[in-house]
């Protein structure tokens, strides 16, 4: 679906105030929508990413033989196929969405018939070549287009692989997982840096086992999926533009209820903790292996300090790295960001968009091929932002825009409606002017 450029213009704020009950997270959703597709009966599932991307991977399983209902109050129910996807004589359309081309690869390794994945201008200059060497491994056939899509895949009985992933990548790691569950013997993929751990509680969710050591995670071939009743919980990542705004202001006070809360996707708390900003959790719950809870946030009256994210940290923090860049003048000392090249090849390239825009606002940026630096104690003015048709830069540039002197134009707005189609709106309900 090509959606209508919009612009949106946001004026400084003085306060961030409200409560927020946000769309289900992009990752989990992503990943109950696929296995639901691959599953042996029905999956109900309620607070669904309201994005384009799991859209992506919804309008993919029901390419492949699945059954998607719209029910009431917004509840989806997936038929799955059984465990064997039907060959689709169309191109599976993956949109702007590398998670739904890399994990459905995944799924599709094992599958008898050949598929052809496509994606976006954008889709269409992300590597691929990430995925197409361990399910080579395991036996299936990958043909790409100078490493990136239509992806074109052979599916064939895969065999179980020892896999240390070169660069962490959590939507790698939960592909070859998805292809070891239907592979011949035990797959088991090494990480050096812990990624989000949605793929391996999504398999669990729905009946599969898998074992965990400290820095690997192992799992059966021949296995069968169950589908399951699920709330998604709200998406930590679309918070995170919020939060981030939220502690600009001395005075603002946010509450997110049903937020999803895993270890590995949190990261963000921590460093707003370390930034000075005051983060409380309550209500704190497991739903199929995924933590929920209810968080506020409170700035701290003497202004956010800075700080450095690099090694793990930007790894995990990936997501979050272009708002925080965003804020980073906001800061007395800055955000320094490395080890984050990754960014490079995201929807955009992140660094390079974060880098032009926050110049165009004014702001003084160093920036190196691994990330960032942003001194601290600046002041911008509004400009014009140009996202690149990429959500996460639409979202952090409106964030930076809040603490302004003036009007900003984002160009390309429409581009939030990826993963967050509901954020200018939201947005505007809790920014007081
Ligand atoms: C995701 C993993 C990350 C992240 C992306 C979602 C996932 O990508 O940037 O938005 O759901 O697994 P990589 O696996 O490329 O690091």
């Amino acid at each position: 679906m090509q959606e209508i450029a919009t612009e949106r213009v946001i004026s400084p704020a003085r306060n961030i105030q409200g409560s927020l009950r946000l769309p289900g997270d992009k990752s989990i959703s992503h990943r109950y929508a696929l296995l639901a597709g691959l599953a042996e009966g029905v999956t109900r599932l309620t607070n669904f990413s309201t994005g384009a991307d799991c859209a992506s991977s919804l309008g993919c399983v029901s390419g492949l033989g699945a059954r998607v209902e719209h029910k009431e109050d917004g509840v989806i129910e997936i038929t799955g196929t059984g465990g064997h996807f039907r060959p689709s004589t169309e191109p599976l359309d993956c949109g702007n969405s590398g998670s739904t081309m890399r994990m459905l690869s995944g799924l599709l390794a094992a599958q008898t018939g050949r598929f052809t994945l496509v994606g976006d201008a954008s889709l269409s200059r992300r590597p691929m070549e990430r995925i197409r060497k361990p399910l080579e491994q395991m036996g299936a056939r990958l043909e790409l287009t100078e490493g990136h899509a239509p992806v074109r895949i052979d599916g064939a009985p895969l065999k179980g692989i020892d896999y240390a992933t070169p660069i962490p990548s959590a939507q790698v790691k939960t592909a070859v997982l998805f292809a070891g569950m239907q592979a011949q013997g035990t797959t088991t993929v090494h990480e050096a840096v812990r990624t989000r751990d949605h793929g391996e509680l999504a398999l669990r969710a729905f009946s599969a086992t898998l074992e965990r050591s400290r820095d690997a995670v192992s799992i059966a071939g021949g296995q069968e999926l169950r589908g399951i009743e699920a709330a998604v919980p709200g998406d930590i990542s679309s918070a995170a533009f919020f939060l981030c705004a939220a502690v600009l202001f001395p005075d603002s006070n946010l509450i997110f209820d049903a937020l999803g809360l895993n270890p590995t996707r949190a990261t963000l708390l921590d460093v707003l903790t370390a930034l000075g900003g005051h983060i409380g959790v309550l209500n704190l719950e497991e739903k199929h292996g995924e933590l929920v809870g209810t968080v506020q946030v409170n700035a701290p009256p003497q202004g956010l300090s800075g700080t450095t994210i690099s090694g793990a940290l930007a790894a995990q923090l990936i997501d979050e790295l272009p708002v925080l860049a965003a804020i980073g003048p906001y800061t007395q000392s800055g955000i320094r960001i490395r080890d984050a090249k990754e960014l490079r090849v995201k929807e955009s390239d992140r660094i390079a968009l974060v880098a032009a825009n926050l110049r165009a606002m004014g702001a003084e940026v160093e920036e190196f091929e691994d990330g960032l630096d942003v001194p601290g104690g600046q002041t911008l003015h509004g400009a014009t932002i140009d996202s690149g048709g990429d959500h996460r830069i639409a979202m952090a540039f409106a964030v930076a825009a809040l603490r302004a002197k003036g009007e900003t134009l984002i160009r390309g707005a429409e581009a939030a409606a990826i993963s967050f189609p509901e954020f200018f709106d939201l947005l505007e309900s809790v920014a007081e002017r």
